[in-house]
């Protein structure tokens, strides 16, 4: 383990420090680019699980390289957020002004595949986190990765319409999304939205019990150039992928019009820096793209061949994922409300073709 041993170059007086966890992912390579570029100290904290979960294809390795290359203020320490012992020890050592909790077991299909690691690292590995903060960081604001899979399969039950290309609320009423006050349980979550879901409680509780500045970012589709998407776990990046490399797409049920909102992961850096700069406790908010930037997997398709010119190739199969949402767009109110100068601003199209971008890039690379 290399806790201490990795402190960010040229730190200068008065510097702050942010501690990242899976600083090597999608969200937390953003969160550390977005912090270096505004003159923290970073310290990101990885151990690669994302290969032993998906593979070489999930491995997160060129992204810690990339940050260790390209971001001054940055440094990576190689820890295992299971362990409690390395956990509070990084965070006795580094003392951060703030933390982002990103590392995560991500797939709920493969959460049954591996129920202990699902759970060691999604639940025990915030529980780790939250304890290590109280003692040695409590008036740092925490940002917590959530998921809206804590709603489990309950969002299913919402009357909904079938239009040409995709599902849509059938009710006025529900046009906006998914509030925060939405019920969690009694529902099917799959395994991983249930780790999940004991995380999610763990950091509102440290929130409301303890007085610290937690909160809970229920993502709905986030994504950005630098996913390792994989067919588990990612699927704008893994779809865009496929189509470049003229690989088939499988799709899972619901007809190919189940409607995912899709967020940015600058987007969702921005979020964070407006929490970390003017934080609550125990707070909780959706966190997705919303309507403006949702779309069906069928929408999708055809936005991937405007990008690239080139045919998507797919096949049909009529089971859908367990738990998986047929309709899901985030009413994102709360955040506006709470936070007013912050909104989208990287649309689905820019979305599409930066990922585009990063994978025809990340493919000559690896030729
Ligand atoms: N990407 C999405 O669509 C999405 C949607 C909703 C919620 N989320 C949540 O957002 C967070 C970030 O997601 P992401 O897409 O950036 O995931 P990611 O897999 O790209 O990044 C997670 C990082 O955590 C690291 N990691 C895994 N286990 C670890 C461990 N035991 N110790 C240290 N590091 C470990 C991985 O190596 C990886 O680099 C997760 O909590 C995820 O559940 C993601």
């Amino acid at each position: 383990m290399a806790v201490g041993s990795a402190a960010p170059k040229m730190r200068m007086a008065n510097q702050k420090k942010i501690l990242v966890t899976g600083s090597s992912g999608l969200i937390g390579s953003e969160v550390c680019a977005y912090f270096a570029a505004r003159g923290w100290a970073v310290h990101g904290a990885d151990n690669n699980g994302r290969a032993a979960f998906f593979g070489p294809q999930g491995d997160t390795r060129w992204n810690q390289r990339r940050l260790q290359a390209e971001l001054s203020g940055f440094g990576h320490h190689e820890v295992d957020i299971r362990s409690r012992e390395q956990v509070l020890k990084l965070i006795e050592t580094v003392r951060p002004d703030a933390i982002v909790h990103t590392a995560a077991q991500p797939s709920h299909d493969l959460a049954a595949k591996m129920p202990f690691e699902d759970f060691d690292t999604n639940a025990v590995g915030t529980m780790n986190m939250l304890e290590a903060a109280r003692r040695f960081a409590p008036e740092a604001p925490f940002a917590h990765m959530s998921t809206n899979k804590v709603y489990g399969d309950a969002p299913n039950e919402l009357p909904l319409a079938e239009l040409e290309t995709r599902w849509e609320y059938a009710k006025p009423e529900h046009k906006t999304g998914i509030a925060e006050s939405f019920r969690i349980d009694q529902s099917k979550h799959s395994l991983f939205g249930a780790s999940k879901v004991a995380a999610d409680i763990m950091v509102q509780e440290y929130g409301r019990y303890f007085g610290m500045k937690t909160c809970c970012l229920r993502g709905g589709c986030l994504t950005g150039p630098n996913h390792s998407g994989v067919e588990l776990h990612g699927f704008l990046s893994y779809l865009i992928r496929c189509n470049l490399e003229g690989k088939k797409y499988t799709v899972f049920g619901y007809k190919g019009k189940q409607v995912r909102d899709n967020i940015h992961s600058l987007d969702v850096a921005r979020f964070i820096h407006a929490f970390i700069d003017n934080p609550r406790s125990g707070e909780v908010y959706n966190l997705g793209g919303g309507r403006g930037n949702s779309c069906s997997i069928l929408e999708a398709f055809k936005l991937a061949e405007d990008v690239s010119g080139k045919k998507m190739q797919y096949e049909y199969v009529d089971k859908n994922r367990e738990g998986d949402h047929i309709c899901y767009i985030s009413d994102l109110s709360k955040m506006r409300q709470h936070y007013p100068d912050w909104n989208i601003s990287k649309s689905l199209k820019d979305i599409f073709s930066e990922i585009h971008q990063s994978w025809t890039r990340r493919v000559q690379q690896s030729a």
